[in-house]
């Protein structure tokens, strides 16, 4: 029996531009995790701490597929799936069942993959679930430090760490059906979303200089200029417009959608003297505080 584990992840900045070509930003969260078991058995197996509909277990079998063509294995597996990580609310659930699949993959048939063959392998999980995913999902997963990412991940430092509230919405979107339709409004007015993907690309360059001076004051602000564009674009809710709007009134530094968005997550920059006031601001949602270092 093999066994690998992968992290979740937030997307601090940049997502849906990322998909066409530009940049973003994204941040592992290690305390909520995926682990997946693998052993042999007489014929293919799934098992789950999650019921699985029947859509989502013939997407896993999918998922399996393609690493097994990819990898030409020979010889039936069951493989066994716990996570804690939300699913579909912008926390990389599949992404990191796909990277902890193709690590266990990669022991359990002793192919001794590296990090990037198993980050190449998960993004090819990852168009399973997703369509057409830019690959940050995987890549912040895989290599669980923040990224900076433009077609390529770069790993990056962060000065000074700060605190994140990610708040639930309740709401939860389907990535691919979201990105299909922000693919459908882009192919209509390429000019329009073109011109919005270059804005948010520069709110990213400057936030990837805020988190490496530890500008934190400068991070926040340019969450919520973010969170503008993404309002623009259509991926913002009036549930997560409220959710970011409490937070704001409650003295938070900034906040945003993090994600696929139409529902999700919203993320939130709290310090240590704003955390308890956002989180009663925000008592009527699901919250979970990490600390981004
Ligand atoms: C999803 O976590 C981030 C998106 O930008 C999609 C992607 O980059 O694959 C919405």
């Amino acid at each position: 029996m093999t066994h690998a584990s992968a992290c979740g992840k937030i997307i601090m900045f940049g997502e849906h531009a990322v998909v066409y070509g530009r940049q973003a930003i994204a941040v592992p969260i290690p305390s909520y995790r995926t682990d997946v078991k693998i052993e042999d058995s007489e014929e293919f197996n799934l098992t789950s701490n999650r019921e699985l509909s029947d859509k989502e277990k013939d997407r896993l079998t999918q998922m399996c597929s393609v690493l097994y063509a990819r990898f030409k294995l020979v010889g039936n597996i069951l493989l066994e799936i716990n996570s804690d990580i939300p699913i579909n609310t912008g926390m990389g659930s599949s992404a990191a069942l796909s990277v902890a699949t193709a690590r266990a993959v990669s022991d359990h048939f002793k192919l001794g993959l590296g990090i990037e063959e198993i980050n190449a392998a998960a993004f090819e999980c990852e168009k399973i679930f997703h369509g057409t995913p830019s690959g940050i999902d995987n890549s912040v997963v895989c290599y669980e430090k923040p990224i900076y990412f433009m077609e390529t991940p770069q790993a990056f430092d962060i000065k000074e760490k700060f605190t994140l509230v990610i708040a639930n919405s309740g709401i939860r979107p389907s990535t691919k059906e979201v990105l299909a339709e922000i693919r459908f409004a882009y192919i209509k007015d390429t000019e329009k979303y073109s011109k919005l993907f270059d804005e948010i690309a520069a709110i990213v360059s400057q936030a990837r200089k805020c988190m490496e001076t530890g500008d934190i004051k400068s991070l926040g602000n340019l969450m919520t200029l973010n969170h503008d564009y993404l309002r623009m674009l259509g991926v913002s809710i009036p549930e997560t417009d409220r959710i970011v709007n409490l937070a704001l009134d409650a003295g938070a530094l900034g906040a945003k959608v993090s994600g696929a968005g139409k529902g999700g997550n919203v993320i939130v920059l709290v310090t240590d003297k704003t955390k308890d006031k956002v989180l009663e601001a925000l008592s009527s949602y699901k919250t979970i505080i990490s600390e981004i270092r």
